[in-house]
């Protein structure tokens, strides 16, 4: 496995504009991030494989966009109002606040996620843990992961409302207006993408953790007996995918959680961890939710929400959930990690970003040798037949060698060049990233010698 730093992507990110510090001309907002013109290209292309994938290749998977703010009931139904929390210490001089679970873990290595506050208290008083400023700590209590806003223009009258924690509930309390219009029989998926928030106690960790973050999920309806058959199937779908991607597939592993460690409303949960430079940690997760949001919806809408089953006597029940759920900014976090990339060159450096190309922001670059205008205007034309079928830039700046390591940092798989010599013998120069390797391509071929690429 290659040694790859976090300050080494970090920068990167920054330099090139991938990721920038949110709000960064007011002294930023902690852990706040906002992506650069190749950062949204590389999280759309993410976002755009992973639903032509599960959702728009496949006869058994639609798709949904619901709200993100949504009646507070649901998030009581769900249990998300009583159960959502973590546990949380606080310095008792600097009033500073950690996670009770990840500071035990970090001084003894101990796995403290599910203990309760009792078995936490007594981890933290039998290793004399104290907070990173060295201070003593308060008893651990129980903190509310959601976020909390109003809505009504009056000040009286207002409704507590949240913003989503998971998009997950949107496709439960949609279940019924799907399976009526789209007349889906199970086993069935519904996915979804979009924004959720947390009020974590210890966000960090660049883009990894973070208040408010991006999700892929997808909710899977099936007959209770086969749900193992479905949690396997699904398990070997998202490795496929992540490898389809470009995931370092050295860094993934999977975790199968103790019976403790299941969140409310799971019966078996089984992560996918990545090795990040910072140590391995949760990429996705997968639980079997059996019925238990259906029916808690079912109870307190009091609207039914069963299935009928056609072949089987009309037989109606509450169909049962196996949940993939993948974060985007993780993945994309993954992803740089495991395309990142030194080599030397002619005693020098080149820092590349190795990006399967259907996923790279930037496919083809197009870079003319000179900035004379008979040069600029067959730039322009070749610009013009690949950019019509591949994402494409043009960049005349700087020496070639630099506009070449430029590409190469930002991870484009090809860069075309037009030289003098292109004007009388009508070809380019196509350079690899990965080889270096370089081909002369006649320009009325260029359409066929790519599609044998891409
Ligand atoms: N609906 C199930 C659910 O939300 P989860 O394991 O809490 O399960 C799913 O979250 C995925 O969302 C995680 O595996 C991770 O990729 C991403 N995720 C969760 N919390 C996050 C955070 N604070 N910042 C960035 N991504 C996060």
């Amino acid at each position: 496995m290659k040694d790859v730093s976090m300050e080494k992507i970090v920068n990167l990110c920054k330099t090139r504009g991938f990721v920038f510090p949110g709000s960064e001309i007011y002294g930023g907002l902690a852990n706040s991030w906002d992506y650069g013109p190749l950062g949204v290209q590389l999280k759309r292309n993410i976002k755009d494989d992973w639903w032509k994938t599960f959702v728009e290749s496949r006869q058994d998977m639609v798709g949904l966009d619901g709200a993100i703010l949504m009646n507070p009931k649901v998030w009581e139904a769900s249990g998300h109002v009583e159960t959502f929390n973590d546990p949380l210490v606080e310095d008792k001089e600097t009033n500073k606040r950690y996670r009770a679970d990840h500071l035990i873990e970090e001084v003894t290595g101990i796995d403290a996620d599910g203990k309760s506050l009792e078995e936490l208290e007594a981890l933290i008083k039998e290793h004399d843990i104290k907070s990173p400023d060295g201070n003593e700590l308060t008893a651990p209590r129980q903190f509310s992961g959601m976020f909390e806003t109003s809505a009504g223009a009056a000040e009286e009258g207002k409704q507590k409302i949240y913003l989503r924690p998971e998009t997950a509930q949107a496709i439960f309390v949609n279940f019924k207006n799907v399976l009526e219009t789209s007349r889906k029989r199970l086993p069935f998926g519904i996915a979804q993408i979009g924004k959720a928030f947390r009020n974590e106690i210890t966000p960090g960790n660049f883009i990894f953790r973070t208040l408010e973050f991006e999700q892929m999920e997808i909710e899977y309806f099936v007959e209770e007996a086969q749900w193992e058959e479905h949690f396997d199937k699904w398990e070997a779908a998202r490795m496929a995918w992540g490898k389809s991607i470009g995931l370092d597939m050295d860094r993934v592993s999977g975790d199968d959680h103790a019976p403790e460690k299941l969140s409310h409303y799971s019966k078996k949960t089984v992560d996918v961890m990545f090795d990040f430079p910072f140590g391995r940690q949760e990429l996705w997760g997968m639980a079997y939710r059996t019925d238990f949001d259906l029916h808690q919806h079912q109870e307190h809408s009091g609207q039914k929400l069963l299935y009928t089953d056609p072949n089987d006597n009309h037989r109606k029940f509450l169909p049962h959930v196996i949940e993939p759920s993948f974060g985007v900014d993780r993945t994309l976090l993954a992803l740089l990690v495991s395309c990142y990339d030194e080599e030397e060159v002619d005693g020098d450096t080149r820092t590349l970003l190795r990006f399967p190309a259907h996923i790279a922001p930037v496919q083809v670059a197009v870079l003319p040798l000179s900035k004379k205008p008979e040069l600029q205007q067959a730039s322009e034309r070749v610009l013009k037949i690949v950019s019509s079928k591949w994402r494409a830039e043009y960049d005349e700046t700087q020496s070639i060698g630099k506009r070449y390591r430029r590409q190469d940092e930002i991870g484009t798989p090809y860069c075309i060049t037009i030289d003098f010599d292109s004007l009388d013998d009508h070809a380019v120069t196509v350079r690899d990233r990965d080889t270096m390797k370089q081909d002369r391509v006649p320009i009325d071929e260029l359409v066929a010698y790519f599609e044998g690429k891409f």
